[in-house]
């Protein structure tokens, strides 16, 4: 399973990959967020959130601005299934920073129609704090589900060297 190590040989694996504060403070600058909706307390990146406890899935987003780094692997089409759904019923704005799966079936029914994405230039290096094996495994996107897009207008697909962005240049 993709960005999901053993936490020690032959123990239940991790998911707790957090993002880089840096990089969710540019997009939260950029849009504004307020719920992060697949969290624990120590890795929530903004102040309303949801635990596994709580079940974000099962959660009503309406009327939030969504961040979303979703558990990776077979979790993530539901987390993408979940955005889309939001956006188109209840006009929720959902940014999701996502493995760039682009041969799927998921990637090909829900970002395709996504209003953006933005391949993101490096291997981004999620937290994963107590877990020495926090390699960067995967490219990252970020798709975002605006539910202001206007319809109809094909997916603006961008090359992102958000670490420029961030005032780290490379
Ligand atoms: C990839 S991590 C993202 C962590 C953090 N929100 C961030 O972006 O830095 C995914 C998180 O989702 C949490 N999670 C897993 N299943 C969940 C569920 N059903 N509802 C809410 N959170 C869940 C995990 O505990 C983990 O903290």
């Amino acid at each position: 399973m993709t960005n999901v190590v053993s936490t020690l040989s032959g123990r239940k694996p991790s998911v707790e990959w957090e993002t880089p504060q840096e990089l969710f403070d540019l997009l939260h600058a950029e849009f504004g967020f307020t719920l992060d909706p697949c969290a624990t307390p120590e890795n929530a990146k903004c102040p309303r959130y949801f635990t596994r406890d709580q079940d974000g899935l099962a959660q009503n987003w309406a009327g939030e601005r969504v961040f979303l780094n979703p558990p990776y692997g077979s979790e993530a089409p539901r987390w993408v299934e979940k955005a889309v759904t939001e956006c188109r019923t209840a006009g929720t704005l959902v940014v999701c920073l996502i493995v760039p799966r682009t041969d799927t079936r998921w990637w090909h029914e829900h970002c395709a129609h996504a209003a953006e994405i933005r391949l993101l230039k490096g291997r981004v290096r999620f937290r994963n704090p107590g877990n020495p094996a926090d390699r960067p495994q995967d490219p990252s996107a970020v798709v975002v589900f605006d539910p202001d897009a206007p319809p109809g207008r094909p997916t603006r697909l961008t090359f992102w060297d958000w670490q420029v962005k961030a005032g780290r240049g490379r």
